[in-house]
Order: structure tokens, then sequence, then C-alpha cells
């Protein structure tokens, strides 16, 4: 089949996803398309079960379209690429290595010298504040703290694009509050693509570039709204009559395709 390629970073081209199972087809992406640029923070918000992680998923290629096609620079993605780094609600971490093995894994994986395995991993550690911790096991970190070696982790593989997946639901607002503070930082720095998937329309409008609103499943795209919130986003900011209005536009869409998956559940 061919394949449009495009300046995009990802293309996602009329993606279709479903899975079959004892209960029937469940058709959880339908002739979904849309584009990511190049060095663009996109947050993805939707009802429960629209299919968002089922999207990030083919984004990373740990599973394939039923139809469509995903493109990243250029080229289908049709396996699990090293260029996107996935970072999930659940920390992932190998709880029989330490914060440093666990930041190194990736570029050990990648056979990286020793020596530059350590600097990076110590540069990593250090850019989410976890210096001192460099020996401790997962099971001594708070939660913040997992996420925040997930975070090292991922970073410490140079990935082009990363891919996070509530990645700050299962945590304390403050915790959270510090990290979106620390991801936007990073963002600014380093200037990754980012696909960002929250329930949150305000962790949403604090760091997104662009917000796209997925309908009820099978997941489309509702809305398309751009963040044109100034920089940076503090109290002032987030008080603004602009904020508001956008908070409510999203807010209006997503209630909208919320009430129509109740519709779907119960007929
Ligand atoms: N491996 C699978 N096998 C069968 N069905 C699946 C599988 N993965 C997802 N689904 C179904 O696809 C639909 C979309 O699921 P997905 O996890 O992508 O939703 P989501 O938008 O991430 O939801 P949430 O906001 O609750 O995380 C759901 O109906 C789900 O049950
Ligand atoms: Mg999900």
């Amino acid at each position: 089949m061919d394949t449009v390629t495009s300046g995009n970073k990802i293309s996602i081209q009329g993606v279709t996803k479903t899975f079959s199972g004892k209960r029937g087809t469940v058709t959880a992406l339908k002739d979904l398309s849309m584009d990511v640029e190049d060095g663009e923070f996109l947050v993805i918000v939707g009802a429960s079960g629209c299919g968002k992680t089922t999207l990030l998923n083919l984004v990373a290629g740990f599973d394939t379209p039923t139809q469509g096609n995903i493109i990243l620079d250029g080229q289908p993605v049709t396996g699990i690429t090293p260029e996107c780094g996935m970072i999930f609600q659940q920390y992932a971490l190998f709880p029989w290595k330490t914060v440093q093995e666990n930041v190194e894994f990736g570029m050990k994986m990648k056979r990286m010298p020793h020596a530059e395995r350590l600097e990076r991993a110590a540069k990593f550690i250090d850019i989410v504040g976890l210096n001192g911790f460099e020996k401790s096991y997962p099971h001594h970190l708070s939660g913040g703290m997992k996420q925040r070696v997930s975070i090292a982790r991922s970073l410490a593989n140079n990935p082009k694009v990363m891919l996070l997946d509530e990645p700050f639901a299962a945590l304390d607002a403050m915790t959270r509050q510090v990290l979106q503070e620390q991801l936007v930082r990073i963002y600014e720095k380093h200037r990754k693509t980012i696909i960002f998937i929250t329930h949150s329309i305000d962790e949403a409008l604090l760091l997104s570039s662009r917000i796209m609103v997925m309908t009820a499943r099978p997941g489309r795209i509702a809305q398309e709204i751009i963040n044109d919130l100034p920089h940076p986003r503090n109290a002032d900011v987030q008080l603004s009559s602009r904020y508001m209005e956008l908070k409510r536009t999203i807010w209006d869409s997503v209630q909208a395709e919320v009430m129509k998956s109740m519709e779907v559940e119960a007929g």
C-alpha cells in the first residue's frame, strides 16, 4: 500500500483498530487520521475506553493497525521503535534494579560503552532531581520518584518521540504539579515531540501546544484546539478569561462524548 509522506514527525493515516474476543469484535479506533509536527506537545483527552492507549500502543509499535498506516519520520511503523519512549501510568520499573540500573537499562541494551552510559545516567538522574537515590530500589521510592525514574530512563535513551499515557494520574496533586513543571522544562530544553494522554483538562491546558479531543469509541478526532495560552502558564494565566474559555470548550466537547459513550454502553 502506498504511504503518503509529509514533513510531519508522525502521521496517522486512516487507522482502524479492532480487537476480536469471546464477546465479539470491538472497534477501538475507526479511520483515525492526524499529524503530529516535530517538536509539538500534543495532548489527547477523551472518554474512558475511547481508544487513547490503543493509539499510543500503535504509534510505539507495540501493536499494528487493522487498517491504515502510522508513519514516523516518513517510514511506516512496523514494530517496536527505539525512537519512541513510552511512559505509563504505572511506572514499569524493574523492581530488582536500582535507580541507576533502571536508567541505564536502554543504553545497556544498545551496547553503549560503560563510561558514556554512566555519564548519561548521572545527567538524567540529575535532571529529574534524584541525586543521592542512585542506589535505591523502586520499592523505597514514592510514586512521584518512581515516575521521575521512568522519565529519566526514557530521556537517557534520547528518543525522538515521547509517548506518555496518563503518567501523573496516580500521583497526589502537589507531586503532579512538580512533575508537570519539570516536564515542561525538559520539553523546552530538549524539544522532543510529545504525545501525552490525560483525563485532566487543566493538565492538558498547562502542558500542550495543541489538544485533541477524541470521540467516544470507536475513537476518532472530535475536536482540535490550538492552545495559544502564553508561557509560563502560571496562576495569572490560569485565571485568565482565555483559559476559562478554552477549558469550557474542551469540557463541553469531552462531556458530549462521555454522554455518547454511556449511551453506547447502556444500549
Ligand atoms: N488487547 C485488547 N483486547 C481486546 N480489547 C481491547 C484491548 N485493548 C483495548 N481494548 C478495548 O478497546 C477499547 C479502547 O481501549 P483503550 O485502552 O485504548 O481506551 P482508553 O481511551 O485508553 O481508556 P482509559 O481512558 O480508560 O485508559 C476498549 O473498549 C477496550 O476494552
Ligand atoms: Mg488508557
